[in-house]
């Protein structure tokens, strides 16, 4: 998907579509959200959906769709329950995420009014919870009837579930209006939530992702029996129509509902002025984390209930009240473990396992430690309390230890030199940041795609065995090495029987399976799957160790640093230091030579193709210098290699042919001395013709 073009140069031509677009999208994630429990998108990404559609709109005010975003608030309520509709809409708020964001807000009510620029607004701060917002109807003090906000309008009824929470009262205290719309929040505590995922977990039903969710999928349940056990709370801080006015002042409204018998947040507080809001907020910035539920930010209303009356609504939100949210979502808590995870590919990578903690709306309960190295520089330990951030929708990252809260009894983490999966030796090559599993052909984590390489064209080349057949026979058990293949014709009823397959393809297989139990050396050698060596490298194994026999002696006698037969296999042309030091690694883990040697009793390993090969180059020591015309180098060196020549640096009395390229200098010199056959790259590829 390309980014989406700047809204201020957008073509009115492409206007139309995209806002088209836009109202399909932000539906889809309004009922993610409302519906489903189950968000798709963060919130900032949400936010910038509806921003893009309202800048294009209002560039193109004749293109408004009538189903446009900006007319709607959260989604249509899903079947299951009664549709209610509010008497008043209930709406949303507007967001700004800094001081300037908030000083505009205040500037704008104030040109609204027009109220000298420097009067002081006083306003209500209230913690935002992130929750469920609902609408509470009294008839004479009585709760009739309760919705949710469904799309502002209608939402859905869900009365017998609301009864079912103590911070609700069914009867309201002392005298109430005739008929009065209550509206709150409803949510989880952060200890509760918790709980209920705890439990949620151990009796295998769905783990809610934040408690927003949880209390939303509590409170939808058809059943009320079901909700009475969920830990639903709930905050009053607004009012939809009313037969009388409760009160003057927003804050005066908040002492009504408490004296009516609701909870009302006891962190609400009164502000003077716009400095009291910013310190209100930098305050509860702070208090955040200690608070027994998650907020987001804090909105402010302006105390007058007049002046909110005045000031009235733009869109879908008031023009007296706003949402100030907090940066970048963070938390701090506790790191319980680190725990290895091995790749598909063998890599070793740290996981932190944290105590789960909500950060942004998310509920973290890992997060990424990158490598070794990074765990050293930060210096984390188990037991640190630990800041994660979340950045976008990613994965959590640790930001830093908090060092005061180190437990005295931690230790530095030692990063396992031993695949935590399967046990072999997992080495950390130098200059490499990773440490990788050597137990490739054995090690679960790995084994499915080290079966498929194992399986391809350039190794055994077996006709049927690809991923899909892999992936499959895995999963029944059937292959956990890469000797299980050469089992599967035991099997071959079995497989017939599977969907899919039938007699023909299952005695098909059996018969690729087969024909692959000869094998030359070098696809043998590549099909193992050894870091580093790919075609070539096993082709230039393969020739100079000429058997398997040769070559496991070898192997297993260059584990010893500074051997003769390291210096040998490290002096390779073409091998060098760090390759072998790969091979020895893959030698050193005791399980991968007794796969080794599993496969090799049930194979016939025959030497490397090019071996056998007959032709002019075969069995020839080639030397090639000056700058080739037609071919690289290293083309010109597998080309020879593939003909059973053997490619050298240096010219001796063994060459055979130097192939002089243009500005050929010394070797071809000491060529003529020693009577070597000097030959063009034109002769080079006569003889190489097949
Ligand atoms: S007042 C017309 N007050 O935030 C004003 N909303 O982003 C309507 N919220 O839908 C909302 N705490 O779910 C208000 N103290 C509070 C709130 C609050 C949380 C939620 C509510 C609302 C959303 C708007």
């Amino acid at each position: 998907m390309t980014a989406p073009s700047d809204p201020a140069l957008l073509p009115e031509a492409e206007a139309a579509a995209e806002l088209a677009r836009l109202a399909a999208l932000i539906a889809h994630h309004d009922r993610a959200y409302h519906q489903h429990d189950a968000p798709e998108i963060t919130d900032a990404e949400y936010d910038a959906l509806r921003a893009r559609n309202a800048a294009i709109e209002a560039r193109f005010p004749h293109l408004v769709r009538p189903d446009s975003p900006s007319a709607r608030v959260g989604a249509a309520p899903e079947s299951g329950f009664a549709k209610l509709r509010h008497a008043q809409p209930m709406l949303s708020l507007d967001n700004v995420f800094d001081a300037t964001g908030f000083a505009e807000f205040c500037a704008r009510i104030r040109r609204f009014l027009g109220l000298d620029p420097a009067a002081a607004l006083r306003f209500v701060g209230e913690p935002k919870i992130d929750g469920l917002s609902i609408n509470l109807t009294y008839d004479h003090g009585r709760f009739v009837q309760g919705a949710t906000r469904g799309d502002g309008t209608e939402g859905e009824d869900v009365t017998a579930n609301l009864r079912t929470i103590a911070a609700i009262p069914q009867r309201l205290r002392g005298h109430a209006p005739a008929r009065i719309e209550i509206r709150g929040e409803v949510f989880i505590a952060k200890a509760d939530f918790l709980k209920l995922n705890e439990a949620q977990e151990e009796a295998g039903e769905k783990v809610f992702a934040n408690p927003r969710n949880a209390a939303a999928g509590g409170l939808r349940q058809l059943d009320p029996a079901i909700t009475a056990t969920r830990p639903l709370s709930m905050f009053a801080y607004a009012m939809g129509e009313a037969t009388e006015a409760p009160a003057a002042t927003h804050a005066a409204y908040l002492d009504r509902l408490r004296d009516w018998g609701f909870a009302v947040n006891p962190r609400n507080r009164l502000l003077a002025d716009e400095t009291e809001a910013a310190a209100f907020q930098a305050e509860m910035d702070i208090a955040r984390a200690g608070l027994p539920y998650d907020i987001d930010g804090v909105v402010y209303k302006l105390d007058d209930l007049t002046l909110q009356q005045r000031l009235g609504f733009v869109g879908r939100a008031p023009r007296w009240a706003v949402a100030w949210k907090f940066p970048a979502a963070q938390a701090q808590t506790t790191l319980r473990a680190i725990r290895i995870q091995v790749g598909r590919t063998g890599a070793l990578t740290p996981v932190a396992e944290l105590e789960p903690v909500n950060v942004g709306g998310v509920l973290v309960a890992r997060a990424s430690l990158h490598n070794e190295d990074e765990i050293a520089r930060k210096d984390i330990r188990v037991g640190d309390t630990v800041t994660i951030q979340r950045a976008g929708d990613v994965i959590p990252q640790i930001l830093s230890v908090v060092a005061e809260r180190r437990p005295a009894d931690a230790v530095p983490f030692v990063f396992p030199d031993h695949c935590p999966v399967c046990g072999s030796l997992a080495p950390r090559p130098p200059g490499e940041a990773v440490r990788r599993c050597t137990g490739g052909l054995i090690c679960p984590a790995q084994v499915v795609e080290r079966l498929i390489h194992f399986a391809s064209r350039a190794a055994f080349d077996i006709e049927g065995m690809g991923e899909k057949t892999v992936t499959e026979f895995h999963q029944q058990g059937w292959l956990s090495g890469p000797a299980d293949i050469f089992r599967l014709a035991e099997r071959e009823p079995e497989i017939a029987a599977r969907e899919g397959w039938g007699e023909l393809s299952a005695r098909n297989l059996s018969r690729a399976i087969a024909a692959r139990r000869t094998i030359p050396l070098d696809r043998f050698i590549y099909a193992l799957g050894i870091r580093r060596i790919g075609e070539r490298n096993a082709r230039l194994l393969a020739r100079h160790y000429g058997s398997f026999a040769e070559w496991r002696t070898g192997m297993l006698a260059a584990r010893i640093i500074g051997s003769e037969a390291r210096e040998a296999l490290g002096g390779i042309l073409g091998i060098g230091p760090a390759i072998a030091e790969e091979l020895v690694e893959f030698f050193s883990e005791p399980r991968n030579l007794e796969t080794l040697d599993t496969l090799a009793g049930m194979l016939t390993i025959v030497p490397a193709a090019g071996e056998t090969a007959s032709g002019a180059l075969a069995g020839k020591t080639l030397v090639f210098t000056g700058t080739l015309e037609t071919m690289t180098r290293p083309e010109a060196k597998a080309r020879a290699e593939a003909l059973g020549a053997k490619v050298t640096d240096s010219v001796s009395k063994r060459t055979d042919f130097v192939v002089a390229g243009a500005d050929a200098g010394s070797k071809a010199r000491k060529a003529a001395e020693l009577g070597v056959r000097v030959l063009t790259e034109a002769e080079f590829h006569a003889l190489a013709m097949p």
